[in-house]
């Protein structure tokens, strides 16, 4: 199993000075755990794919210390970069820009552009500092799986395959970053904690929805071998059956799978609700105590994963309400109950 790093600055300057030699540690961020390399090295990114099973068609993000080490990597001029940062960084917004011919492009999938952001999380921060090189980071799990807020979950799925896992105790987010192509019309490639409503009141433009690489390849007719394992739609998924259901409705008739089929709302109170009108009902479970949306987004990965290691062959899940970061969740949700 992968060899548990702490908080203690020894600790994080060895992570530093791994990530710079060229190895992989599983990194802590606000939003999720990510694997990350050196940005500068093709080998050390190229075995990022490996661990992950990750298509090299997928392109990742690369995290940074400062905005000045993003200009070493990317195009950082327009005027709406410098408007996000001062918002916005360090924290879970991630910016599409120009690369420079200093990025491998194993990194980008061959892109002219790449994903760049810098993490609020303070152990990121500080490992950041101690490699001094940029980090390109997916989330640090099995492609198409649910993604890793703690380092047990890392552990869990990708422990036989890496060699060190920073333990930054679990993530305050839940969900990955807000993904923005940077241009004089925004689009929103991925929606995250920051929402499309904050970006066009700092940007003072409407920010609409794009399409992410992914779904641009689908649609360009990559053929889906290539694309393997069919994870567009779907993603972000455990091995139960996902079904999702209204905000503020109840789970379909469900008495069939009962024993083997979980029912998660947003609330304790909506969930005891309904426990306690049903006979013969599934196992209930709930994202929040009082549906705020911050702790839903917190736990809605680490629930799905719990619910996945107990058994539980259907999970029917209370969407969010669509706003604030109610519209990330719901996205997760529905790709993780994508057939
Ligand atoms: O919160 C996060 O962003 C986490 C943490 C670890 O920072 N990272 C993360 O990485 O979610 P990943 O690889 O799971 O998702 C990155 C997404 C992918 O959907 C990829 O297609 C998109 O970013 N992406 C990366 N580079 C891109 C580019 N040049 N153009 C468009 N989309 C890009
Ligand atoms: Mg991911």
């Amino acid at each position: 199993m992968a060899e548990i790093l702490t908080s203690s600055d020894a600790d994080l300057r060895r992570a530093g000075a791994l990530l710079r030699a060229g190895e992989l540690v599983a990194v802590p961020t606000e939003t999720v755990y990510g694997l990350a390399a050196n940005a500068f090295r093709d080998d050390s990114v190229r075995r990022i794919f490996e661990a992950k099973a990750r298509p090299f068609i997928d392109p990742l993000i690369v995290h940074v210390h400062s905005l000045e080490q993003a200009g070493t990597l990317a195009d950082v001029s327009h005027p709406f970069v410098k408007k996000l940062a001062d918002a916005f960084w360090p924290g879970p917004l991630t910016l599409v820009l120009p690369k420079k011919s200093c990025v491998p492009d194993a990194v980008t999938a061959g892109e002219p552009t790449v994903a760049v952001r810098m993490p609020a999380h303070p152990l990121m921060r500080k490992i950041l500092r101690a490699a001094d090189v940029p980090l390109a980071a997916p989330s640090a799990n099995p492609f198409g799986y649910v993604s890793p807020t703690t380092a047990r979950h890392v552990q869990d799925s990708l422990g036989t395959r890496i060699a060190w896992i920073v333990d930054g105790g679990p993530c305050v987010c839940g969900v990955e970053s807000t993904i923005v192509f940077v241009a004089d019309e925004p689009r929103l490639l991925r929606p995250g904690v920051i929402t499309r409503e904050q970006l066009e009141a700092v940007l003072g433009v409407p920010v609409t929805a794009g399409k992410g690489h992914m779904e641009k390849l689908a649609e360009a007719g990559t053929p889906r071998a290539q694309l393997a394992p069919g994870m567009l739609k779907k993603h972000y998924s455990p091995r139960a059956v996902v079904r999702l259901f209204d905000f503020g409705g109840n789970p379909p008739d469900v008495s069939s799978a009962a024993g083997t089929a979980a029912a998660v709302f947003q609330s304790r109170e909506t969930a005891e609700k309904f426990r306690a009108a049903g006979e013969g009902t599934p196992r209930v479970f709930w994202l929040s105590e009082t549906g705020e949306l911050a702790d839903v987004a917190r736990a809605v990965f680490s629930l799905l994963r719990e619910l996945d290691a107990a058994g539980f062959a259907e999970i029917f899940i209370e969407k969010s309400p669509d706003f604030g970061v109610g519209v990330a969740v719901n996205d997760r949700l529905s790709r993780a109950a994508a057939k």
